[in-house]
């Protein structure tokens, strides 16, 4: 099928020809009782810096960076960001020099995030605390100095979860489902990590253009369901309205359960549904993002939630994440 477009048609930068795989977890469903069939998507193999789906978001803000005649990218995040980590590696494809503000605490030795980052070419501006403020300062610092010296930076949002970024991830979702009906297979049900809320938005979207029964739950990551529903309902509503399609009632499904000691902080659930997944299908989840979606899943597996149902794991990636250093 054609890809649906956004009015405006924006402007893309490739970084990836190729769909990612969706596999079947055959014995993760056994291992569950066989009350669900689960597949994944495989966000995680997406070819470029360890793969993850925000290369899906860069595709459109590089796309958007260039059509402004920009010459570097500016963004923000913590220092195990995979959003960082790739876009990083979008700015080295696309020949843009890449700045990343990273807020703090740093680690005791720089992890794999930064590592990557800087072999990929990034200029790292690593703060000494984890304030947001603080944070959106400095990326004014930076983008300020940048301009000071006739450079054109182009400034990308925490996430890359604005609109443009989440209409990568409507085109991540009617892939899915093109790839679900050439399997003959009907999916249920959609279970994904929730951070910035971009990429549930954008499945979101997609599910309603293609599949408008099936379900989409984030597993909420890093904000509460009260801060982070609205944002997802709002971005979901916008990119909805500007491609004419309705969304279904009750489009944003969230699950608190996973949160733990919040963002970053490693939970006993996850380490289990990780050793459950890695024992069962040899697929390796972090422990800030994949794994507690996992656990999410899990649990409503167990739970009953899904019985009888496909349910689609969107493995969005953060691999490298089982490698750094982070407070338990
Ligand atoms: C591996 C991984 N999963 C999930 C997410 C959450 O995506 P979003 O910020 O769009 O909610 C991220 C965000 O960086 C991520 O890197």
């Amino acid at each position: 099928m054609t890809a649906p477009m956004l009015p405006a048609d924006p402007p893309r930068f490739r970084l990836f020809d190729e769909p990612s795989p969706l596999h079947p977890w055959p014995r993760l469903s056994d291992a569950l009782g066989g009350r669900a069939e689960i597949w994944a998507k495989r966000e995680d193999l997406l070819p470029l810096a360890f793969g993850g789906n925000k290369l899906r978001n860069l595709e459109f803000l590089v796309g958007a960076a260039i059509a402004e005649g920009a010459d570097s990218l500016v963004t923000s995040g913590r220092r195990w960001s995979n959003h960082c980590r790739l876009t990083a590696a979008a700015g080295a494809r696309a020949g843009l020099a890449v700045h990343l503000v990273l807020s703090g605490p740093p680690a005791p030795r720089p992890g794999p995030g930064i590592r990557t980052a800087e072999l990929m070419g990034a200029t790292i501006h690593q703060l000494p605390t984890d304030d947001r403020s603080a944070r959106d300062d400095a990326v004014e610092r930076v983008v300020a100095d940048l301009l000071a010296t006739d450079r054109r930076p182009y400034r990308i949002g925490v996430g890359g979860s604005g609109v443009l970024g989440a209409y990568g991830q409507v085109l991540g979702a009617t892939e899915m489902f093109d790839q679900a009906v050439e399997r003959g297979l009907h999916v249920d049900a959609i279970v994904l990590p929730s951070a910035t809320g971009g990429t549930q938005a954008g499945l979101i979207v997609g599910a309603a253009l293609r599949s408008p029964q099936s379900t989409v739950s984030g597993v909420l990551v890093a904000r509460p369901a009260d801060e982070l529903g609205p944002v997802i309902l709002d971005l979901a509503g916008t990119l909805a309205a500007r491609m004419g399609v309705a969304l279904p009632p009750e489009a944003v499904r969230l699950d608190a359960s996973q949160l733990g000691g919040g963002y970053g902080r490693p939970t006993a659930a996850g380490g289990e549904a990780a050793g459950l997944l890695a024992r069962t299908e040899g697929v390796l989840v972090d422990p800030i993002y994949t794994a507690k979606a996992c656990a999410g899943l899990v649990g409503a597996v167990r739970a009953g939630r899904h019985d009888g149902q496909t349910v689609v794991f969107w493995h969005a990636g953060g691999t490298p994440g089982l490698f750094e250093t982070l407070e338990p």
